[in-house]
C-alpha cells in the first residue's frame, strides 16, 4: 500500500506504507520532519497531521486519548489526526496526509 504525504513546503511524497506500522512510522522511516517525540505512545501530539476530505470518514473513529491529546496540537482543524494511532492496512491504500506545523 502506499500513503501520500505532503509536506510543509506543499511537496508530495509517495510512501510505500507496510502493513501493520503506524502512518507515523512510516513518515519518519522516509526521513519527512516529525519529529514523533513520544515514539508513538499518544503522548506528545508532535504527530499532527491533517487527512484529506476524502479519507476523512474511511479511518477508524480517534480514540478518547488521541482526541485529548490533540488538544496540545498547533492549528487543530475537523480533520486533525496523530500519525502514530493511525495504523496502516490494505483498506487505506493510497491515503493521503498533510503535515501540520510544528509543534513550540
Ligand atoms: S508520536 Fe507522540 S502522539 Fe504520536
Amino acid at each position: 500500500m502506499k500513503l501520500i504525504v505532503t509536506d510543509r513546503k506543499g511537496a508530495v511524497h509517495e510512501l510505500k506504507g507496510r502493513d501493520d506500522w503506524s502512518a507515523m512510522e512510516v513518515i519518519r522511516d522516509a526521513n519527512l520532519p516529525m519529529a514523533a517525540e513520544c515514539g508513538g505512545a499518544c503522548a506528545c501530539a508532535t504527530c499532527h497531521v491533517y487527512v484529506a476530505e476524502a479519507w476523512q470518514d474511511r479511518l477508524p473513529q480517534a480514540q478518547q486519548q488521541e482526541v485529548d491529546m490533540l488538544d496540545f496540537g498547533v492549528a487543530v482543524q475537523d480533520n486533525s489526526r496523530l500519525a502514530c494511532q493511525i495504523r496502516l492496512t490494505d483498506d487505506l491504500d493510497g491515503l493521503e496526509l498533510t503535515l501540520a506545523p510544528e509543534s513550540l
